[in-house]
């Protein structure tokens, strides 16, 4: 499918970024898309998304950034958001909308872990009383940017039956069922652990949560929000009517071992 493999297949986190800033009419784009598409997970979470340009590189460097390493970047997107339920993944669903958005535009990205939220808000100066859920690195890359393209799990790694203790085979998937699912096999994920799977069941899916050390509480669920948002996104871009994720209980036994987290369901 074309959304698939043009945008979400196409998409590379990208470390060294060109100098130039992002013309004002993409980054116009960018706010039109984040206003006017439904694209968030949480209606009721309030959020505001700001943007800072290099001059945040400064302000940032001593909190965010995995292994003390902030990427240095013409611009930076940071998303504010009420602490409530589900917010993480609500922030990461709403920050991975961007993050693809800027993939059409032609713009690449990085996710940054945030590793101290309080030093980075009060870093930005940011007047607001949300809480800083991400931060996301953007610009264009580098042209002698020679980052290899990070391995992924596979779709019958990645897939599962009706519960955890049923195979699925793969092969029987329709088309856009098995590019949604490709695009959960292509998401981000702090240091590309890729701690989920996806139970797949005939008119249900199912996202769990593997047990992962590596993985902080924040960035755990915003792997979460990241792998939801790519599903629905390839889902939506053949069906705009599509049914969205929900965080209610499953309806039957998942089977799940005790490590190991529902996340959220969706309707096929
Ligand atoms: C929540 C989250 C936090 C991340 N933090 C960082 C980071 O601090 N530094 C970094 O270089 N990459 C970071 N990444 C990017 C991942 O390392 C990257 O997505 C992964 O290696 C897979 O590569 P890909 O994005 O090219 O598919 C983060 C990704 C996620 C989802």
């Amino acid at each position: 499918m074309k959304y698939y493999e043009e945008i979400v297949k196409n998409r590379h986190s990208c470390r060294k970024f060109d100098e130039r800033r992002v013309e004002t009419e993409k980054l116009e784009a960018v706010v039109a898309y984040h206003n006017d598409e439904e694209s968030d997970l949480v209606d009721e979470i309030v959020t505001e998304l700001r943007f800072y340009d290099e001059s945040a590189f400064d302000r940032l460097k001593d909190s965010v950034g995995y292994n003390g390493i902030c990427i240095k970047a013409p611009h930076y997107a940071v998303l504010f958001s009420e602490n409530k339920d589900h917010y993480l993944e609500n922030a990461g669903y709403i920050i991975q909308g961007i993050t693809l958005k800027l993939t059409e535009l032609g713009i690449s990205a990085c996710w940054l872990t945030i590793n101290d939220e309080h030093a980075a808000k009060d870093a930005l100066d940011a007047e607001t009383d949300l809480v800083l859920a991400c931060v996301l690195a953007f610009g264009y890359r580098a042209e002698d940017n020679d980052e290899k393209n990070a391995p992924k799990i596979s779709l019958d790694e990645l897939c599962l039956g009706k519960d955890f203790k049923t195979e699925v085979n793969t092969d029987y998937f329709y088309h856009e069922l098995e590019d949604c699912l490709r695009a959960v096999a292509h998401a981000q994920s702090f240091q590309n652990l890729q701690p989920y799977r996806m139970l797949v069941d005939v008119d249900t899916v199912y996202l769990v949560g593997l047990p992962t050390e590596m993985t902080n509480h924040y960035d755990e669920h915003l792997n979460y929000g990241i792998a939801m948002f790519n599903f629905y996104s390839v889902m939506w871009a053949v069906r705009p009517s599509a049914p969205r994720w929900s965080f209610e209980a499953p309806e039957h036994d998942l089977k799940l071992p005790d490590d190991v987290k529902y996340v959220a369901k969706c309707k096929i």
